[in-house]
Order: C-alpha cells, then sequence, then structure tokens
C-alpha cells in the first residue's frame, strides 16, 4: 500500500504536523508500510562497528555514509535528504536481527544497507520479507538465496569460481585444502568449489572449519604440512584472516610453491596483518584498489579525504558505495511515486552504472548484480597486482551449484 508524495501532503497539511527539518510528516498509521511521504528520505546501515567481523563491517559503514553524504551534498534525491540511521549490531547475529526489527518497524527506514557474513543476512531476511522491506547486501556470498526482499550486490560463486579454479589448477596443482569459517557462507562456497575441482581434474585432500573469530592455526597448519596440498582455499572471515596469514607465514610455508586463494581476503585485512604476511596469496574478486578507471581514480581519493589516506578500499566497501548510487538512481526514478521498499525494489531492477570496477547492472529476474571478476596477487605493499581481468562483465548465477534450480522474477523454479 502506498500514497502519493503530492496526496499525502494535503493530508499532512490538513493534520497540521512538522518534523524537525521543517518539513511535514506524516504516517499511514493503519498501513503495514508506513513511510514519511515527505522529508528525508531515512535509510538504515547496520555493519557492525564491535566484535569479530568489525575488522571489515566498519569499512562498509564508512563507504556506504560516503556515498550518503556525497548525494546529499549534490543536492540529495528528487530534492530530499537521505538520513542514515547508523545501528551497531556487534558482529552478532542475534543482535542484528533486533537491530533490523528496529530500523524497520520502529524508524520505518525504506531500506537497509547492511551485513557482511552469511549468518547476519540470513539472521534479518525474515525482517525484511515479513514486513516487505528491502535489504541491500554488499557482501559476496554463497548463491542459494531467492528473496524478493534483498538486493544482493556482491559476487555469488560463479563469479569469484569460475575462473578462479581451473586458474590455480593449472599454476600450481590439483590437490586442494579447503579451509573456511564455520558457518553457511564458506561451506556452500566450497560445496560449488568441490564441482569445479571435479570439473577441471583437481582434488580435495582435507576440508576444514573453524569457529568465528578463531586464531590458533597450528592444528590447521599441522594438517597442511601433513597433507601437502598444492593450494590452500580459504573462506575464512573476520579476524581470523589475519591470524591465518600470520601463522602461515611464521609456519615457513611458501606462498610462491602453495599459495593461499581466497574468495574472502581484501586490501582491507591486508592491512591489518601487514604486507609481508599476505604477499604471494591470491583472491578473486571483482574489485581492487588498483584497478584503473576514471571512477575507481575518484572514489579512492574521495575515501582517503574524507576517512584518512592511510585507509584502503575493497571489493566490499566499493559494493557498499555503488549499491547507495543504485538506490538513489531507483529512487530518482520513482520521482513523484510512492516510496515504499516495494516500489523502490521495482525501480531498482536493470539499474546500471559506472561503478569503480566497471559498469555494473541488477539483474531483474534475481535482484544480483552483473560484476566484472578478477584475480590478484597481493604483494609486500598491501596492494594487489592484477593478473587477470573478465573482458566482459558475469551475469550472477546465484544457483550455480544447483543445476536444475533458477532464482527468477516469479520465484525460485526447480
Ligand atoms: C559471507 O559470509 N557472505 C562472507
Amino acid at each position: 500500500m502506498g500514497f502519493s508524495r503530492r496526496g499525502l501532503l494535503k493530508g499532512v497539511l490538513a493534520a497540521g504536523s512538522a518534523g524537525a527539518a521543517g518539513f511535514p510528516q506524516i504516517w499511514i498509521k493503519d498501513a503495514s508500510v508506513a513511510y514519511a511521504a515527505t522529508g528525508d528520505i531515512k535509510v538504515g546501515v547496520l555493519f557492525s562497528l564491535t566484535g569479530t567481523t568489525a575488522i571489515i563491517e566498519e569499512s562498509l559503514n564508512k563507504a556506504t555514509i560516503m556515498a550518503i553524504e556525497e548525494i546529499n551534498a549534490a543536492g540529495g534525491v528528487n530534492g530530499r535528504k537521505i538520513t542514515p540511521i547508523i545501528e551497531d549490531p556487534a558482529s552478532d547475529p542475534a543482535t542484528f536481527a533486533e537491530k533490523a526489527r528496529k530500523l524497520v518497524v520502529g524508524d520505518k527506514c525504506v531500506s537497509v544497507f547492511g551485513s557482511y557474513t552469511s549468518a547476519s543476512r540470513k539472521a534479518v531476511l525474515p525482517v525484511f520479507e515479513r514486513q516487505n522491506n528491502l535489504y541491500w547486501y554488499p557482501t559476496l556470498y554463497e548463491g542459494r538465496e531467492c528473496s524478493k526482499n534483498v538486493i544482493y550486490t556482491g559476487a555469488v560463486p560463479n563469479q569469484q569460481q569460475d575462473e578462479f579454479i581451473p586458474y590455480l589448477i593449472k599454476n600450481f596443482g590439483k590437490k586442494f585444502f579447503l579451509i573456511g569459517s564455520n558457518y553457511i557462507y564458506p561451506k556452500e562456497e566450497n560445496n560449488y568449489c568441490k564441482k569445479l575441482l571435479e570439473k577441471y581434474g583437481g582434488e580435495v585432500v582435507n576440508e576444514e572449519y573453524v569457529p568465528l573469530g578463531h586464531s590458533e592455526f597450528s592444528s590447521v597448519i599441522n594438517k597442511i604440512r601433513n597433507s601437502q596440498p598444492n593450494v590452500i582455499f580459504s573462506t575464512v572471515v573476520g579476524d581470523s584472516v589475519v591470524a591465518l596469514h600470520r601463522q602461515y607465514r611464521a609456519a615457513g610455508f611458501d606462498p610462491e610453491k602453495m599459495p593461499m586463494a581466497s574468495l574472502t581476503t581484501s586490501e582491507n585485512e591486508i592491512a591489518a596483518m601487514g604486507g609481508d604476511a599476505a604477499a604471494g596469496h591470491f583472491t578473486s574478486a571483482p574489485y581492487f584498489m588498483v584497478h584503473k578507471s576514471p571512477e575507481n581514480e575518484r572514489f579512492v581519493a574521495a575515501y582517503k579525504k574524507r576517512w584518512g589516506q592511510d585507509k584502503v578500499t575493497h571489493f566490499v566497501s566499493e559494493a557498499c558505495y555503488f549499491q547507495a548510487y543504485l538506490f538513489k538512481q531507483a529512487v530518482e526514478k520513482l520521482g513523484d511515486k510512492d516510496l515504499t521498499p516495494n516500489a523502490i525494489r521495482d525501480a531498482t531492477m536493470g539499474q546500471e552504472m559506472m561503478a569503480p570496477q566497471g559498469r555494473v547492472r541488477i539483474e531483474p529476474e534475481n535482484l544480483h548484480t552483473w560484476l566484472w571478476p578478477k584475480i590478484a596477487r597481493a604483494k609486500s605493499d598491501g596492494q594487489f597486482e592484477i593478473l587477470v581481468e573478465a573482458k566482459e562483465w558475469l551475469k550472477p548465477v546465484p544457483y550455480a551449484a544447483y543445476p536444475g534450480q533458477v532464482c527468477t522474477a516469479k520465484g525460485l523454479q526447480s
């Protein structure tokens, strides 16, 4: 249910109420969706500023806030400013759900930008689906989700692994040691990895999972020593990425012969662990800070100016940045129409823009994003060298590990 802004304005003036910014405000009392029809556009910003994934989520908060500040400084959206309401869910899925509910039901945000781990996305999903609100999720993830209430702007497995796995087999060998944090994302991502290994003649010599926040890798390192793999395929997340790299290096393993190949290690974790611990290891992602494009030059310069010359950008913060602009484009397209999460979702379908990584597009069928896969190797200065770049943007296939299942605009087809 929704109302046009013009229609509401009349009602507001009749009610004689006035909002904090001098704009009249009204709430639709008996509707399941009740959004301020005039005045600022409220959005939630839900990234952990404390806890084990704050190491990365804090930078996601910064990239989101910077994009919103830029949009507001350039006049806002259709003359309205975006007001971010920031919450700290403290790296805890239950707190994510509680804060999401507060943002959607209490604050009446029309969209929420948030979260890094799939565990936290799964925790907030029922809130967005029940309240028919819209969650903008910037993180690479396992796919296998088909919700009308989430815009997915991070990579899915086909966009990170399709080129990466054959590249690793060709350059280092077929024996893979899979190491991940113990929750849904690494297990599902590894599920797709195993399918590709089978296709290209690779094999899994071990598969290990460690608790979130784990920092003692000696037993994993012993298992690596004993199984003699060619590649360590890592989907470890958060603080553990730092511990794993440092202990791997301290164990004397040589990345030239046996590299870690990660889908989750970005410039941000490297800044925390130090370039020496990361040097020689590989990451596959759609964006690296060294990518050359005018859009990226602007993004990196603005980020450093806003948050500090020592700060880095990376593949999840880039998605935070461009998804805020896609939100703006969708709201702009709606013009004077209802500003409900449903309307914003529909206006987001098919939106395109030049992001720092290249042109991106929201696939209308499944609300995931067309992206530009890249393979890069970390250097001791904390940056990556990009070795392989897709010549064309790559379609998101959120159910790539599940042939026969397809996410469509009508829902999951199987
Ligand atoms: C993740 O949990 N999607 C990194």
